[in-house]
């Protein structure tokens, strides 16, 4: 068998055995597939898809490539949540610190960015101190004594899909249903939990384009689910606009917090009271309007809010000393009109060329730039209003007429 033999089968679009997936994928976890051959082999996978038994095979091999982590130790129900990626996308840790409010636990693993879409490991490393790679043991606790903790894909879990994952995120092949599939489901697994929720982004700034997409991604990943005796629960949601105010590391942790306080109300709250009800109805077995309202009071009481300033510190994380940067420019229209449109996709582009995201692998990213969206869908714009602001560095890229473009106006 070789590697040749193998991206050749798949360009042709035939189906990989078993042990031909073994042999690629696990050759490149021990160095002996080198980057340059595994890169072909998932462009070909983007371009010609995979069976579901292909995908059941490469889910498994993540799996298997390291440990899984037993939560038998955690009391009570665990809810797990990822989301697909977008742009602006900090539900996780809206929605976490209101579900472990509410006495639901959730053990969180998390990515990085990928592609033109945010991570939330970035973003929580924007905290001075905050650790994101737990061992098993202080991951375990936290959860028992808070509720709620998040770890990066440390060494042991999935380090398959991590590898993997890296080089998707630097060559151009994330937009695959079957490698997405593979590479959520299999986190989850190996993290344990009973029962997951996924928010499946679907629009320009998702990484899935079509509502068709997204429901083939939601039923493999159930069908994924089902296999490892694991209840999962899908919602396709929008992804065409960016999410809430802001995008960039720091600034999204700002916004995390004047959410959990009650200061914003946007389509972006709703999504996150959404899949939180969801995830109490999951974990409590009460109806989807109990729910709610106890959604609700978390945030009114400001028992979601405390949660999340435990939770930081928790992992040591130092949330007076989060920084964004000092340096600012804004984006001035020249345009008078109605906004009824947003690229999602330039401005998640338009925060990597910042330095908010990699574009070779390892890349150090700049946490305190971003972008701060003044003008959203719907609100009248006349010329010399702010659009939008950039926190930027001296190394970020941009180009401040091309950026009003990324608006359409009415
Ligand atoms: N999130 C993941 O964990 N993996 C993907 O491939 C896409 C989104």
């Amino acid at each position: 068998m070789n590697m040749i033999d193998i991206i050749d089968k798949k360009r042709k679009g035939l189906e990989l055995l078993p042990n031909e997936l073994n042999y690629a994928f696990n050759g490149y976890l021990k160095n002996i597939i080198p980057d340059y051959q595994m890169s072909s082999l998932l462009m070909a996978i983007c371009i010609k898809g995979m069976t579901d038994k292909e995908i059941f095979e490469l889910t498994d091999l993540f799996i298997k490539s390291g440990d899984k982590l037993d939560l038998d130790n955690i009391k009570g129900v665990k809810v797990d949540k990822h989301s697909t990626g977008g742009v602006g996308d900090k539900t996780t840790l809206v929605i976490g610190s209101i579900v472990a409010s509410l006495g639901v636990k959730v053990p969180k693993m998390s990515g990085r960015g990928l592609g033109h879409t945010g991570g939330t490991i970035d973003k929580l490393e924007s905290i001075p101190g905050f650790k994101t790679a737990l061992s098993r043991e202080e991951f375990i606790n936290q959860v028992n004594e808070i509720g709620f903790a998040v770890t990066s894909q440390t060494g042991n879990l999935a380090p398959l899909d991590k590898k993997v994952y890296a080089l998707r995120d630097v060559t151009g092949t994330v937009e695959s249903i079957p490698l997405i599939a593979a590479s959520i489901m299999s986190k989850k697994i190996a993290s344990g939990a009973d029962k997951i929720i996924v928010d499946v982004k679907v629009g320009n700034g998702a990484l899935l384009k079509t509502r068709e997409e997204a429901i083939k991604l939601s039923e493999i990943m159930k069908k994924i689910g089902g296999r490892y005796g694991r209840e999962v629960e899908t919602m396709v949601t929008y992804m065409d606009i960016p999410l809430g105010t802001t995008i960039g590391n720091s600034l999204e942790i700002l916004e995390v917090m004047k959410i959990l306080k009650g200061e914003e109300n946007n389509y972006l709250v709703a999504l996150c009271m959404a899949l939180a009800s969801k995830m109490i109805v999951m974990g409590k077995g009460i109806s989807i309007e109990e729910a709610t309202k106890e959604v609700q009071e978390s945030i009114t009481s400001r028992k979601a809010y405390t949660k999340f300033l435990e939770f930081v510190k928790a992992q040591g994380g130092q949330i007076e000393k989060l920084e964004v940067s000092t340096i600012t420019k804004d984006v001035i229209s020249n345009k008078k009109g109605h906004v009824v449109d947003m690229d999602a996709y330039k401005f998640g582009k338009l925060s990597l060329d910042l330095g908010g995201g990699r574009i070779v692998k390892d890349q150090q990213i700049d946490p305190k730039v971003g972008i701060v969206l003044k003008k959203k869908i719907g609100d009248d714009v006349f010329p010399g209003d702010v659009l939008c602001t950039l926190y930027i560095s001296e190394k970020s890229k941009f180009d401040l007429n091309e950026i009003i473009d990324y608006y359409t106006f009415k």
